[in-house]
């Protein structure tokens, strides 16, 4: 029994499939298209197990997917496809268009297929499940209560309205179709892998390199941050044990403001990695403008995962942010990879122009 995961070179997909590497026999077939956020060195570890396999291409490319779904029949697909990245979508919002609500709906259109064509038990054992963001609720007032599975779906940027609409198709595929899927909702991630254009690994590589932590706006924007671990426990879980048609907010209740989340990166690496003139990299921090419709704050209520599936996260937002800094200070290899660009350079070398 094989599981396809979509979108697995990025950043946390490429920690999934490694967290299911260490526990399961069952073989990962990965579907990614290698943008510039997908990044085969973060799947170096096991690109040669046995239980591995990657294929390069487009989750839009419903003849590609109907190929490895045939030739791979996994009881499950977990879609982590998608542009990701807010900034990204305010100025060019057609490949959110594109990847996130196109592609979703041939994706669906091909697994809608395949789960037609399985035999009763294994297609009652399969499921979809969609991999989303808490952005899709909108924004919260300072006091407003956290956004539950039942808060309405307001999203303000192209990203987070590309992504509800991936949601929507979602759910239409379950309620028209009855194709088993399962949606998770999830808050902002840190960890291993993080592409550098992200707050938390831009602010550690910036200061670093001596460069300005860039914070929009006065750096009062909240976010609740969940260790990325932590999300895809959770997302192990959901597969494992969720109803399908139902949606599950993950979070880790962890709100922070962004200038908290700065200087905590700025005291811990003022601990293990001092700058060389002693002083605090907190004089690095730079006020810029702010991003235009900027959502001033998300909290996550993840009450029904933890009553219906048993789930909490390990790790405290203090316990995680520690590991992340070190993980970056450990891994220069990779760091520098990509920020040279090597890693691109590996993809158009090993798949040409199509990458
Ligand atoms: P990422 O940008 O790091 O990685 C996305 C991956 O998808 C890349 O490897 C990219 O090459 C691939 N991809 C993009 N378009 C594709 C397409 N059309 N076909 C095949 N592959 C494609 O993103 P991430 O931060 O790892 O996010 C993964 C998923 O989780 C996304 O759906 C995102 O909306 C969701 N999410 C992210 C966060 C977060 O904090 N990063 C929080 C909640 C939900
Ligand atoms: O909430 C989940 C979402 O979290 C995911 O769906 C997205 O894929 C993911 O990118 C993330 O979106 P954000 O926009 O919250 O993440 P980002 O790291 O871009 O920004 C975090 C906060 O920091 C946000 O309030 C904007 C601010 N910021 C960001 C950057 C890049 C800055 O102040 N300065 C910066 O340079």
């Amino acid at each position: 029994m094989s599981i396809l995961i979509t979108g697995a070179a990025g950043f946390i997909g490429s920690n999934f499939v490694l967290q299911w590497l260490t526990h399961s026999q069952e073989p990962v077939v990965i579907l990614d298209k290698l943008t510039y956020a997908g990044n085969p060195a973060n799947l170096q570890s096991v690109w040669k197990d046995p239980r591995f396999t990657f294929v390069q291409g487009d989750i839009g490319d419903s003849q590609l997917v109907a190929q490895i779904l045939n030739d791979h029949t996994p009881l499950a697909v977990v879609n982590f496809a998608a542009e990701s990245h807010v900034d990204r979508s305010i100025t060019g919002p057609a490949a959110f268009i594109e990847s996130n609500v196109v592609g979703t709906f041939h994706l669906l259109e091909a697994v809608r297929a395949y789960w037609g064509g399985l035999e009763a038990e294994r297609a009652a054992a399969f499921r979809f499940l969609h991999v989303s963001t808490d952005e899709v609720y909108g924004s919260l007032g300072p006091c407003d209560p956290a956004f539950t599975e039942e808060t309405p779906f307001q999203p303000n940027s192209p990203y987070s309205a590309s992504k509800a609409s991936s949601d929507h198709l979602v759910r239409a595929y379950h309620h028209t179709y009855g194709l088993p899927v399962l949606t998770t909702n999830c808050s902002n991630n840190y960890g291993p892998f993080h592409f550098p254009e992200k707050l938390i690994p831009l602010v550690l590589l910036n200061a670093l390199k001596g460069k300005p932590l860039p914070i929009y706006g006065d750096g009062s924007n909240v976010r609740d941050w969940l260790f990325v671990r932590d999300h895809c426990s959770a997302i192990e879980r959901v597969l494992e044990a969720g109803k399908p048609g139902e949606t599950y907010n993950i979070g880790g209740c962890n709100e922070k403001t962004n200038l908290q989340v700065v200087e905590t990166l700025c005291a811990i690496l003022d601990e293990r990695s001092p700058r060389p003139d002693g002083r605090s990299y907190r004089e690095q921090i730079t006020f810029v403008k702010d991003r235009p419709g900027h959502d001033r704050r998300y909290a996550i209520d993840a009450s029904k995962i933890e009553r219906e599936l048993g789930w909490k996260p390990a790790e405290t937002f203090e316990s995680g942010i520690r590991k992340t800094v070190v993980w970056y200070l450990e891994n220069q290899e990779w760091v520098a990879g990509v920020t040279s660009g090597a890693y691109r350079e590996w993809v158009e070398k090993q798949y040409g122009s199509q990458a």
